[in-house]
């Protein structure tokens, strides 16, 4: 199957590059109008970039801490791995405070830490491998899940996406677009729609925009439309992709995904999250033990940089919520594929 897919068609967008002293990263604040990448030179600018959303979703920014690892060690003059580990302990704990919700942003800082305690005098080099790793093992699991994910989808099917789970959101290819992209390209899709993901507008700022540059036609959705379009016969599956999945199959993912799943699930349609094996937490056993990021309300009290609301009002921005496993019809990552998730099937797939 994966020779069906043209790679060079269907994945050019790179939101994170590595010049070798500092890292480029594709600004999503400024899109889709402006393509601009921001460079850090140090990992607070990195954590800084993270916070603001100047890069997103949950690999990307697993991978854009690592590299943000690379920088913190940049000036260090030590030994061997775990001098430099001590030394930079601080910069990652910044970094990993970046954001609360999704766990590939720790779960990078881990794998760069543990990389360093068992390094040597080359301890530049491994960490900088590391970092390199991280990311085209990203991109690698994105094209493999586009197949498997695609794999479960019948031909002449209609999908609903949300948020930006594309290439801007990975090192590439994407989750649930990816499955999209897959999909579209070996002609099992017919018809995409997104949401347009208030109020950052991931949907109608980026996802959009992704799939025009593939040549891939999409539909932009009101958030608030889903139900009827749902209803309309237009939409077989939802797929979507995650912040964090939990060891009972819970999924965190960008707001608006739960009530997603509680409409598609009343419309007799299938829910499908993809996902890399990265964003797996075994070590969260449901979804009520997740931190959820509450983003400035602010973010609700205007449209592009204008206000939209009467000055007094109180507004609560939680950006994520989450799914229940019940809710799910598949969780589709790089390792296998989790249908009807629980706690048991998901320990078949990823272990303890
Ligand atoms: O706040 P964001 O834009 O970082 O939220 C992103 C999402 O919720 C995505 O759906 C998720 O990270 C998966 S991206 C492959």
């Amino acid at each position: 199957m994966a020779a069906d897919i043209e790679y060079d068609r269907y994945d050019r967008i790179r939101p994170i590059r590595w010049t070798g002293t500092a890292l480029e990263l594709l600004d999503q604040r400024q899109l889709p109008f402006t393509v601009e990448y921001l460079s850090c030179s140090s990992s607070d600018d990195v954590a800084a970039a993270i916070h603001a959303l100047a890069v997103r979703g949950a690999p990307a920014i697993g991978i854009a801490a690592a590299w943000g690892a690379v920088l913190a060690a940049r000036d260090v003059d030590a030994g061997d791995g775990a001098t430099a580990a001590a030394e930079i302990e601080s910069a990652l704990q910044r970094l990993n405070a970046a954001r609360p919700t999704a766990v590939n942003l720790a779960w990078a800082l881990a794998r760069m830490r543990r990389a360093l305690a068992g390094a040597g005098s080359d301890w530049r080099e491994v960490l900088e491998r590391e970092a390199r790793a991280i990311e085209t093992e990203d991109l690698a699991a994105n094209r493999r899940m586009g197949e498997m994910g695609a794999s479960l989808i019948a031909a002449g099917s209609g999908v609903l996406t949300h948020c930006n789970t594309g290439s801007l959101a990975t090192a590439g290819f994407g989750t649930a677009l990816g499955v999209i992209r897959a999909g579209v390209a070996q002609g099992r899709i017919d018809k995409v729609f997104a949401g347009e993901t208030r109020p950052w507008m991931q949907g109608s700022r980026l996802t959009v925009w992704e799939l025009q540059q593939d040549g891939i036609d999409a539909t932009l959705i009101a958030d608030a439309a889903a139900s009827h379009l749902m209803k309309s016969g237009q939409v077989d599956w939802v797929v979507v992709g995650a912040d964090r999945i939990c060891a009972n199959g819970d999924v965190a993912n960008k707001i608006g995904t739960y009530q997603l799943a509680i409409t598609a699930r009343h419309h007799g349609k299938k829910f499908m999250v993809a996902a890399p094996s990265s964003t797996v937490d075994m070590d969260t056993a449901s979804g009520d033990l997740i931190e959820i990021e509450e983003r400035d309300p602010g973010e609700l009290l205007g449209v592009s940089g204008s206000r939209t609301v009467a000055e007094g009002i109180q507004a609560w921005n939680p950006v994520f919520d989450v799914t229940p496993a019940e809710l799910i019809d598949a969780i589709v990552t790089e390792k296998g594929i989790v249908e009807r998730p629980d706690a048991e099937r998901m320990k078949a797939v990823f272990g303890a």
